[in-house]
């Protein structure tokens, strides 16, 4: 939750427009709020799996509109955007320039061999428009510890806008952090 309100901070200004996934993760539109910008919706269908198109993506999109926050696997639906759609929408965030939040706290838990579940900042031109969100309170099921990774590109001025004001992190959540990640690779080494 942190570095999605860190990364909102970072890219909307007051009044600016952000197109969130619906039916998407209810505290989005809390935290949205906090920055006093605007939810803009984009519609998901269940005819199409609850998945996010680049043409509903196109259509919401207005003249205020500076972020698209992604969320692929979806909480609350589980959808997963195919790796056709999303390089679709990652041509329509490049044509309107804007910035894509992907949260991506549910990625370790594809379990289907067949489905690719690929980042929009792989997709050409977004690495450098794409501020990814990760959670190991997710992947490692530790569901207290709310501790997470952002990763942006250095041109936002995160460090300034974003962290250089706002210290989240608590360090005995950190520390258990590293530690599990020390003795998960111990154990992966071990196989
Ligand atoms: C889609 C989504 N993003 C972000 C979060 C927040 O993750 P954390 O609990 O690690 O802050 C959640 C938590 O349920 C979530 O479902």
């Amino acid at each position: 939750m942190e570095a999605i309100y860190l990364a909102l901070i970072a890219t909307l200004d007051i009044g600016d427009d952000i197109l969130i996934p619906d039916p998407g993760y209810a505290n989005y539109f809390g935290q949205v709020r906090m920055v006093h910008a605007n939810v803009v919706p984009v519609p998901l269908s269940a005819a199409n799996g609850f998945r996010m198109r680049a043409a509903d993506v196109e259509a919401a999109i207005t003249p205020r509109t500076k972020v698209l926050l992604l969320n692929s696997p979806s909480n609350p639906t589980g959808a997963i955007i195919d790796p056709d759609e999303l390089a679709a929408i990652a041509e329509v965030a490049v044509s309107h320039d804007l910035w894509v939040i992907s949260d991506e706290v549910y990625r370790a838990f594809v379990y289907d061999d067949d489905v690719r579940c690929l980042s929009i900042a792989s997709m050409p031109g977004m690495k450098e428009r794409t501020i990814v969100v990760d959670s190991f309170s997710k992947t490692f099921a530790v569901r207290l510890l709310h501790e997470g990774k952002v990763v942006v590109t250095p041109a936002l001025g995160f460090g300034s806008r974003g962290r250089g004001f706002v210290r989240m992190s608590y360090v005995g959540t950190a520390q258990a952090t590293a530690e599990g990640l020390r003795r998960m690779r111990a154990w992966l080494e071990s196989l």
